[in-house]
């Protein structure tokens, strides 16, 4: 069954902890962290201060999509943190290997990220050095974006290079998820889909992500 993580963007920013919890006893798996400075995307949200003074629960993972530039600069304040993933932008830094490396070797696991333009090419080498590859299914920035449809074929690649390779890599997909769509990428390879506002736009959270989870 796919995992779902729903985002805090579309979250309530005056009682961000709350909607942790509440929408962990409906059935997260993973709290998806958008991280915007405002220069890499055109918006900004909260670092590591704000992802520190949130509850954490036993078995639901804390997972940052890092959407800054030169995140080299930040990422022991995030390493700090003890998350359990940190997604890294190829299109965000010039070293990505170190980094996504550096992230490995604390034992977070480490996710590289692409834009819908970005070319499945461009991580070819650093394979061995992530856990997951965060497949960017809208231009980030934004909640409540649509579904860019180019993009399942690219998952399909992604699993069929992750497959002839062997390797222990997870798919996450970010931007416009829907129940709608949720076979489609679940077909493609999928393994975990970021929702923000079709968990949290809906009034019930836990009916939001078991139609995410059992699509009809
Ligand atoms: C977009 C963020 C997403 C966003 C997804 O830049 O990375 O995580 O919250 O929102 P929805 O699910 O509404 O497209
Ligand atoms: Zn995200």
């Amino acid at each position: 069954m796919v995992k779902v993580a729903p985002s805090l963007l579309s979250a309530s920013f005056n009682e961000l902890g709350f909607d942790v919890k509440t929408v962990i006893e409906a059935g997260a798996d993973l709290i998806h962290l958008d991280v915007m400075d405002g220069v890499f995307v055109p918006n900004i949200t909260f670092g590591p201060a704000i992802i520190k003074s949130l509850p954490r629960t036993e078995g639901v993972e804390f997972d940052a999509h890092l959407m800054i530039t030169q995140p080299e600069n930040h990422i022991d304040s995030f390493l700090e943190l003890e998350l359990d993933r940190i997604s890294i932008h190829v299109e965000s830094t010039i070293h990505l290997q170190r980094l996504l490396r550096k992230i490995k070797n604390t034992g977070t696991k480490s996710a590289v990220a692409l834009n819908p333009s970005t070319s499945l090419s461009s991580i070819e080498w650093v394979l061995d050095d992530i856990d997951m590859v965060l497949i960017m299914t809208v231009n980030p920035g934004f909640g409540g974006q649509q579904f860019i449809p180019a993009m399942t074929k690219k998952i399909e690649l992604m699993k069929e290079m992750i497959v002839h390779k062997g390797l222990p890599i997870e798919i996450e997909v970010d931007g416009g998820v829907c129940p709608g769509n949720i076979r489609e990428l679940t077909d493609a390879g999928v393994d975990i889909v970021v929702a923000g506002s079709a968990v949290f736009g809906k009034n019930d959270y836990k009916k939001a992500i078991d139609e995410l989870k059992n699509p009809r």
